[in-house]
């Protein structure tokens, strides 16, 4: 059955392959930081802030087995140095389940560094760090997490940036039994972000503030952990069967060879016993 493209709202389930134009009034929990946390723009954008006292943060109501999410962030500007905007997919338990976007501040006019992670049964060590291609703090840019089951790309601006595929070794678990929650906040992380704590958040600048909006999820119709996951065979073009095609493929290459910073996969010295096993295995 196909999907029509247009944005359909949670209550109406005319396609089977749902695709949620996120209003934050609804489809969000506030969980961290009341105060800190505004929505504007009846519902499509929301505001996060950081002080002294506290950060803020949400997280989606809805929690999802595979699943597109997108949204829009415009990071905290100026010296934002030791302020971490983090935006990720979890699951719960000490078994979770992650994939995570974190973006790591900067003093005025130093670039922002990309931080991503795959955690799979609680067992993360998997980060690569990327620069951006331009400011992220002038506009809004899209920032997306595919995950479905082939595969896990992060994307900026439609533009993938990693890859964690699922692998045919047992030895590399693959998120695929734990439904997800999306998760964003923005809370002070000088102690790590900043190169070990090198450079700690200037308090003067504070109040911190990250913008969010435009938030969309496509994900599967489905009712329980365990249950089979409908999304209506999904299509060659669905998210579902999304694949790297040939084109972004080249894309994904100059991201990693002109933009990342740090890969664990070349982290020899941190894995003395051995690389991981996704690093070394060729699918
Ligand atoms: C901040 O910028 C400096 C200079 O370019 C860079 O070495 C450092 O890694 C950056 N820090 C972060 C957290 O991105
Ligand atoms: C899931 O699909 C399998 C195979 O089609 C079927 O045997 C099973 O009963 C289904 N489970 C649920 C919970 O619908």
């Amino acid at each position: 059955m196909g999907c029509s493209p247009i944005l359909i709202s949670l209550s109406i389930l005319s396609c089977s392959a749902l695709i949620l134009a996120g209003d934050f009034r609804k489809d969000i929990d506030i969980v961290w930081g009341s105060d800190k946390a505004k929505i504007l723009e009846n519902g499509q954008a929301i505001t996060l802030s950081l002080d002294k006292a506290s950060g803020s943060g949400f997280e989606s109501k809805a929690q999802f087995l595979f699943g597109k999410v997108s949204m829009e962030l415009k990071l905290v500007p100026g010296n934002s140095a030791g302020t971490v905007t983090s935006y990720y997919l979890a699951s719960k338990g000490t078994m979770w389940d992650e994939i995570d976007f974190e973006f790591l501040g900067n003093l005025s006019g130093d670039p922002y560094t990309v931080h991503t992670n795959v955690i799979t049964q609680g067992k993360g060590d998997r980060e690569q760090q990327f620069r951006l291609w331009f400011d992220p703090t002038v506009d809004f840019h899209t920032y997306s997490i595919l995950w479905n089951p082939k595969t896990i790309v992060f994307y900026v601006d439609g533009t993938p940036i990693r890859e964690f595929k699922k692998m045919n070794t047992k030895n590399v678990a693959y998120p695929e039994k734990q439904a997800m929650r999306v998760h964003s906040s923005l809370w002070n992380g000088d102690d790590w972000a900043t190169r070990g704590g090198l450079v700690k958040t200037d308090w003067s600048k504070a109040p911190f503030t990250a913008y969010y909006r435009n938030f969309e999820v496509q994900d599967c119709d489905w009712s329980a952990p365990g249950s089979n996951v409908s999304c209506g065979g999904g299509g060659p073009n669905s998210w579902l069967n999304e694949g790297i095609d040939e084109n972004s493929r080249k894309r994904l290459k100059w991201v990693q060879s002109n933009f990342i910073i740090y890969n664990y996969c070349n982290d020899a010295k941190r894995f003395r016993l051995g690389l991981p096993t996704e690093c070394v295995v060729m699918n």
